[in-house]
């Protein structure tokens, strides 16, 4: 059970060097808020599986919508990170050196 609160939990993205922000709020991916704000990341599958999307979380904590986003756990601990399938749980601050604003 969700909590009100957490439903409704806005947490602000920034995407370097570009030095782009956007708000994510409730359940929304990293990728979906990117495009409600637009803000373009590269994506492809959008489920977690081609990579495309793939960038460094510099700073913050993301969740995963899916068990296994194609990920290694080694690369996970060097903090990259799939937008398309991340929510986050904190501010966070991405470095994505091909995201510009739409
Ligand atoms: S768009 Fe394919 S892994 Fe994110």
């Amino acid at each position: 059970m969700h909590t009100m609160s957490e439903i409704f939990q806005t947490f602000t993205a920034r995407v370097l060097p570009a030095d782009l922000q956007f708000d994510v709020e409730g359940e929304l991916t990293l990728l979906e808020a990117a495009e409600m704000s637009r803000v373009q990341l590269p994506s492809s599958c959008r489920n977690g599986t081609c990579r495309t999307c793939l960038c460094q979380l510099v700073s913050g904590n993301v969740r995963y919508t899916v068990e296994w986003p194609g990920l290694s756990a080694e690369e996970k601990a060097e903090g990259f990170v799939l937008p398309c399938v991340a929510q986050p749980t904190s501010d966070v601050v991405l470095d994505h050196p091909l995201a510009k604003a739409a």
